[in-house]
């Protein structure tokens, strides 16, 4: 059994997510694990490091494999090697995605609240983002979550959509779409001519219930989908910044390969190799951190539901990030509940604006994310810092 309470020290590697904020801080916001990757990851490295050899590798078959026969298994989902680019990292693979499918003046439709980036790509690329708003509704007395408003996702596509950026499952609402739901946007894109972007980087982190890849609803589905995944955040290893894009059709697939090699892009070694083990050496270890994510998720939707009863969280089937309503708690006049936090609880969480508006700190935001990927202990003292700040 892996130990998931005792970790390095990150900030004196640099680890962003303990270095942004002072010393005294306990960082939950960034989505990176405070776990280490697994040991298949590290032995892989290692013995890539003493080879000695670190040169182009501008294709890497083994990796594209795995891919294949990952996608089998999990999902019956029948791709080939050449369906598959490897671009270094997601946002570069959202931004080489919409640069090559999209014109200047055309929209990308996305819902929100979602992963900030989103809102600030279309713009990047000449293209404007088109937000509507996920549906709240109550679960319990402590508790919410998401659901989509397909009249009003509708009712927002113009002659200019081109495109539809899909989180699923969701950052930061933590749920997974449905078969059902799934089909239902599907079905709205393909009716509109509007091609399917989604970023499924959070498919592996599985707390419960069972994730579909929108590709697979059907094989016309299938032709108007961009899928991109990646070992990242399942295996913590985000630093070594290595996306995996499917692309089953061969147009769409060439536009999007002419941007990333006009952009001189590729994954580096240590990044195809790291992937490369994960995917083939990772589940055991996914299996034991998924058992203790859930633990902490429990803990965090008690905690909250206990000794935090203005709040109301979610209570996330996927990702290892909780996303709370606090807006009902009094803060300094302008000031967002993170800052709030910050000053006051010493505690770094996301604010909620950085979610619908990339936004990241100032905006006045009653919503934060927080990441409970880190040992049960620290998650019980940033949380008791939380309420102690709040009653104070
Ligand atoms: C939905 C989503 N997409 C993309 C990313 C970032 O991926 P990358 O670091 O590979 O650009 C994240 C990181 O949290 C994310 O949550």
């Amino acid at each position: 059994m892996t130990t998931f309470e005792q970790t390095p020290d990150i900030r004196a590697l640099y680890g962003s997510k303990w270095t942004t904020f002072a010393e005294d801080v306990l960082p939950m916001w960034i989505a990176d694990m405070d776990f280490p990757s697994p040991p298949a990851i590290q032995r892989a490295l290692i013995e890539r490091a003493q080879s000695g050899m670190l040169g182009y590798t501008l294709d890497y078959p083994p990796l594209k494999e795995v891919v294949v026969a990952r996608m089998q298994r999990l999902y019956g989902w029948d791709i080939t090697p050449q369906d598959i680019l490897l671009i270094p990292g997601m946002v570069v693979a959202l931004n080489m995605v919409t640069r090559a499918l999209g014109k200047a003046g055309e929209g990308v439709l996305m819902q929100t609240p979602v992963y900030g980036p989103f809102l600030t790509i279309p713009a990047n690329n000449g293209l404007f983002a088109q937000a509507v708003d996920l549906v709240a509704t109550a679960t319990g007395q402590h508790t919410f979550a998401y659901h989509t408003d397909f009249d009003a996702l509708e009712r927002a596509i113009t002659k200019q959509t081109r495109l539809f950026y899909l989180c699923s499952p969701h950052n930061p609402g933590g749920f997974i779409y449905s078969r059902e739901e799934l089909a239902q946007l599907a079905e709205i894109c393909l009716r509109n001519h509007v091609t399917i972007v989604a970023d499924e980087i959070h498919s592996d982190l599985i707390l419960e219930g069972a994730h579909t890849p929108i590709a697979t609803l059907s094989p016309e589905v299938a032709q108007q989908t961009i899928t991109l995944i990646a070992p990242s955040k399942t295996y913590n290893m985000p630093g070594l910044a290595c996306s995996v894009a499917i692309i089953q059709n061969a147009k769409l697939r060439q536009k999007v390969a002419q941007q990333v090699q006009a952009m001189g892009l590729h994954v580096n070694v240590a990044g195809l190799v790291a992937a490369t083990a994960a995917y083939q050496e990772g589940d055991a270890w996914l299996s034991e951190v998924l058992t203790y994510l859930r633990g902490n998720r429990d803990f965090l939707v008690a905690f909250v539901s206990e000794t935090l009863p203005e709040v109301k969280t979610t209570v996330p089937a996927a990702t290892y990030l909780a996303w709370l309503d606090a807006s009902a708690l009094p803060t300094p006049d302008g000031q967002s509940v993170a800052q709030f936090l910050l000053e006051k609880a010493r505690v770094a969480v996301n604010n909620g604006d950085f979610f619908r508006t990339h936004n990241a700190q100032s905006g006045r935001d009653g919503f934060i994310r927080i990441n409970f990927a880190c040992p049960r202990p620290r998650l019980e003292e940033g949380l008791t810092r939380i309420a102690r700040a709040v009653k104070g």
